[in-house]
């Protein structure tokens, strides 16, 4: 079966691959883009149930020597501890700096072992196998690698690109309904900021209706918005849409909801706000709701805009001055706000106020 290749552009520059059966050949795959080395192949237990022994054998048919890493799923394991664990077994397992990590699984996978890969002696290569759509869409391309600290959700962590991404779509056909939901959040944030027709397919369809266009075309809108800001000093800035409210929708429910949902809201909020406040071109706020409702995602939260507000600017240790919000003014035409501190509370309220 065909897939498509979507590079990259970097300094090191690297591939996407989406396609259907893409981890039983992943070993195959890998030689192509890596040659040869040893690869430790770092996931969890869920993962490992679902997917670990054909993507060991597809390694190891590919002629791989292989050693894998397998830790408790969830974001609890997305710490320090579990990061040095990792790195003591890279070391006993001897990795040297012409070797390779695979992390196959979601989010909390990629962004550990990317970290890990980033920082074993000072940095080998790392290939993302994203299982969830949320890892597709967002996570696994543009090399942000990270664990949580006590104090806070990815606070260490470094920039890492990997060396090649693949994204196998059957992984996503077989999720649960609130995973491809909490996937479905990111893709209908890139529809926002690109527009056509990525938005239409997910206002119109739904997410699992269309997943190969959708995970192949926030592919490319995000390899594009890397390309021109690896480190997010500009455009990249963009991917934040909805995040300032849903970080803070995360926070306040001590992250019971999980990101995508929060996500969600945040964008519900914004794109209402910004209808209500007259910064619009065009009526974007049903439209944005619609999607988000076929999706089977939420709109709107039981916090109060004080409570936002609070959350969203204790996170950014802000007391004073502005703070920068990605703002919609049509689908597909998103901009920076400045917004003074003092008026986040206002805007939120806003978005909340016109959702009842
Ligand atoms: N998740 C947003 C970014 O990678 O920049």
């Amino acid at each position: 079966m065909e897939h498509r290749v979507i590079p990259v552009h970097l300094r090191e520059s690297y591939n996407v691959l989406i396609g259907g059966g893409l981890l039983a050949k992943s070993g195959s795959l890998i030689r192509v883009a890596l040659g040869d080395c040893r690869l430790a192949v770092v996931t969890d237990r869920n993962v490992a149930g679902l997917y670990l022994d054909g993507v060991l054998t597809s390694l190891r048919e590919a002629g791989y020597d292989t050693c894998s890493f397998v830790f408790p799923a969830g974001e609890q394991s997305k710490r320090m501890d579990t990061l040095s664990n990792l790195l003591e077994f890279f070391a006993e397992e001897r990795l040297t700096r012409t070797d390779c990590v695979l992390a196959l699984g979601g989010g909390v996978t990629g962004d550990l072992a990317g970290f890990a890969a980033g920082c074993y002696l000072r940095g080998i290569r790392y290939v993302q196998l994203p299982t969830t759509l949320l890892a597709a869409v967002d996570s696994s391309i543009g090399g942000k690698t990270a664990v949580d600290l006590p104090q806070g959700k990815n606070l260490a962590g470094l920039f890492h690109q990997p060396s090649l991404v693949l994204c196998d779509i059957d992984c996503f056909h077989t999720l649960p309904a609130e995973e491809l939901s909490n996937g479905a959040a990111e893709a209908i944030k890139t529809g926002i900021l690109e527009g056509e027709p990525l938005f239409s397919l997910l206002e119109t369809g739904n997410v699992r209706e269309h997943i190969e266009p959708i995970v192949a075309q926030c592919v490319r809108y995000k390899a594009n918005i890397v390309g021109q800001d690896e480190t997010e000093t500009g455009p990249r800035k963009l991917l934040n849409l909805g995040h300032t409210a849903g970080h803070a929708i995360e926070k306040c429910s001590g992250f019971s909801i999980p990101h995508g949902y929060a996500v969600a809201i945040g964008l519900a909020i914004i794109a209402r706000a910004a209808e209500t406040l007259g910064a619009v071109d065009e009526p974007i706020a049903a439209r944005t709701e619609s999607a988000l409702v076929r999706n089977g995602l939420p709109i709107t939260t039981k916090f109060s805009p004080e409570a936002l507000a609070n959350a969203a600017l204790s996170d950014k240790k802000r007391t004073g001055g502005q703070i920068t919000l990605v703002v919609p003014r049509a689908i597909g035409a998103c901009y920076f706000l400045e917004l003074p501190t003092a008026q986040l509370e206002n805007f939120f309220r806003a978005g909340m106020e016109a959702g009842k």
